[in-house]
Order: C-alpha cells, then structure tokens, then sequence
C-alpha cells in the first residue's frame, strides 16, 4: 500500500512519514532504518556536537548511497547561528534536504539551497510560517503544541489547514506533534498536510538511540504525563530565547520545580550537577525524558521499518473506508429526515 503526495514526490520517498530530526535521539541507526521502509531520515544534529556529527554521517551517508536513498540533516537553527561551519560539514555530504527550526532560516537558506538541498522549515505560528516562506521554504512543517521536545503553543488541528492555505499549492506542509499512529496519518492529510514528521513515537523504537529505560517511560505514559515546561532548559544550562518551552515526561524533578524556576535557578549549583549526573547514568526520575502527547498512544517498541508499515497501512485503510463512513451517514441522516 502506498500514500503518494507532493512531499513524497518532493523528497523522492515511498512513504509520507519522517523522522523528526531529535537532538542525539535521530542518529544513524534510525534514519537509516526509516530510509530503508521508504520514509525520510533526518540526523538530529540538533545544538551541533561536530564529533556527534561527523560520526553519525560517517555511518549513515555510505549506506544511504548504497541503497540511493535520500536522507537529510537537522538543526536547531539558533544554535547553528553560533556555529554555521557545522551545516557546510553536512553539505558537503550531499543530503537532498535540510531541517531548520527554532529561529530565521533567512541566513542559512541560500547556502542550502546552493548545495542543492531543499530547505525544510519547522514552524509553529502563522508568524513564523510568513517568515520561512519569505527565505524560500520549499516544505514546511507544522508543529503543534501537542509534540515532544521545544515548541510553541498552538494546537495541531487549528495549525494545519491555516499553515496549508498559508503556504498555498507550491508548497507542501507536514504536520507535527501528536502523531503516532496510522488515524494521526490519515487526520493530517484530511488536514491538508502532505505527510507527517514523528519524534515521540520513533523515540520509543529499536534502533533509536537513547536509554531503554527513557523508552519504558514512553510506552508506560498517559497522554496526561508530560507538560510543556523550561524545567528542564534551566536545569541543564541551556535556556533558550522566548518563546519556546520543552515538553517532556513528568517525573520527580519536574514535579518538584515546575512552578518555581526561580528557586530552581538559586539552587542551580547543586541542582545542575545532579540533573548533569542523572542525564549520564540514565535517572529519569531526575533526567527529562523529552516526549510530548502522542506517548499516551505508544504501546510498544517496534522496529521503526516496522512502525512505518503499520501507520501507512492503518492510514489507508482509514482512508479508503472513507467513502462508506460518508454514505453512511448520509444514508442515517436520510432515514432521520424520512421518520420526521
Ligand atoms: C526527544 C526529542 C528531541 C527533539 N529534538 C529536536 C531537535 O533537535 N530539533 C528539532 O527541530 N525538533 C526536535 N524535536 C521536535 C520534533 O522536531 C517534532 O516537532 C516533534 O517530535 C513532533 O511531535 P511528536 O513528538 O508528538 O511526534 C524533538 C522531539 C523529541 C521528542
């Protein structure tokens, strides 16, 4: 079965479903097993550890050439703005898009564009939709306030149409945050969306890097236990500019400041080196595990090729059953009418 839409002929793919490019968690072994079900694989370079980098293209680009799949790179674009050599060393390995979010993409897009990559812009207001048409976005992608990791507060459902009829025919949109299954799939299209990009759910997969611990958590949340917070931000040292906050699990440590970041911020001394500590030995009681709504839908921790098969399959099967549930209700409300 197969959902072909402008993204899927943009980015030459079989499948309309991408990996969000997550900080650390998006490494090579999981872009390269998203490329290989015929999604697309963005590397979370995410604040641009060059060492991280160099590695995870080292590993995945010989086996994207191998198989002639296209793959792309993913920033954080106010970080990049601190160390722009780090999207030249991605260029040069040939990846057919990059991913900028979090800040104007106006002063790296003509560099992408040169290189010959599509730019792929992660936005999260109508504002910023404007702000990345304007420097060239040849996708966007629109992220509600339901997904993991740092965004904004609009909600997908609003988000979608309005960034779709913003964007116009030329430029396709992705949707965002909450999708982790095959009706997450199909709901985005009907939006409008010509594909869809999963962080949370391809967190909680074989190949994604990352603790199995911080996976467990995943598959035991509700879509209640996350909260959209800088808990987080402060206590690892890397407060970002307004207005973005993360979303991330509940846990003892956010329990316990969320509400008083302040306090928070004066106890940094002691707090910071023992939230640095649990982040290496893998303690998500203090350590945030980075995940956003769509965990309540997460049951288990598949094979991301795997996990592809299924969403697209449920995705058509829902929309193929489309037309009966349209007939349907008609045929319910004709009968409502005749009994009146
Ligand atoms: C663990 C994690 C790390 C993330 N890191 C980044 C990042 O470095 N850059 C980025 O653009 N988005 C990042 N995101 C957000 C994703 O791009 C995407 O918007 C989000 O995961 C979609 O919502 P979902 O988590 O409900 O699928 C991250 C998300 C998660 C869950």
């Amino acid at each position: 079965m197969q959902l072909q839409t402008a993204v899927t002929r943009l980015l030459d793919i079989e499948h309309p479903v991408l990996l969000a490019p997550m900080d650390l968690v998006a490494d090579a072994p999981l872009a390269a097993a998203v490329i290989r079900a015929g999604g697309y694989g963005f590397l979370g370079g995410g604040y641009g550890e060059e060492g991280w980098l160099l590695r995870e293209l080292a590993a995945l680009v010989p086996a994207a050439r191998k198989t002639h799949c296209p793959f792309g790179v993913g920033f954080i674009t106010w970080s990049l703005a601190r160390q722009p050599r780090l999207l030249e060393i991605a260029l040069e390995q040939g990846p057919s898009a990059v991913w900028l979010s979090f800040g104007d993409p106006a002063p790296f897009a003509p560099r992408i564009k040169a290189a010959g990559a599509k730019l792929v812009c992660q936005v999260q207001t109508e504002a910023m939709a404007r702000q990345a048409l304007d420097a060239g976005a040849d996708i966007l992608v629109a992220q509600g306030a339901e997904a993991g990791g740092h965004g904004v507060s609009r909600g997908s459902l609003a988000l979608v149409p309005a960034l779709v009829d913003l964007a116009g025919p030329d430029v396709p949109v992705v949707a965002a945050g909450g999708i982790a299954d095959g009706r997450g799939l199909a709901a985005a299209l009907m939006l409008g969306a010509s594909g869809v990009a999963l962080g949370t759910r391809f967190y909680a997969t074989v190949e994604a890097a990352g603790f199995d611990a911080a996976k467990r958590r995943i598959v035991e949340a509700s879509g209640d236990d996350s909260l959209r917070s800088v808990v987080f931000d402060i206590s690892r040292r890397n407060v970002w500019p307004a207005p973005f906050t993360g979303r991330c699990l509940y846990n003892e440590h956010l329990r316990r400041w969320a509400g008083r970041e302040l306090d928070l911020m004066r106890a940094l001394g002691t707090e910071g080196e023992r939230y640095a500590a649990a982040r290496v030995s893998g303690d998500f009681d203090t350590a945030a595990v980075i995940a956003g709504e769509a965990s309540g839908l997460i049951h288990d921790v598949p094979r991301a090729g795997e996990l592809i098969r299924r969403l697209v399959e449920e995705a058509a099967g829902l929309l193929s059953a489309a037309p009966g549930f349209l007939a349907e209700n008609s045929r319910q409300s004709l009968a409502s009418m005749e009994a009146k």
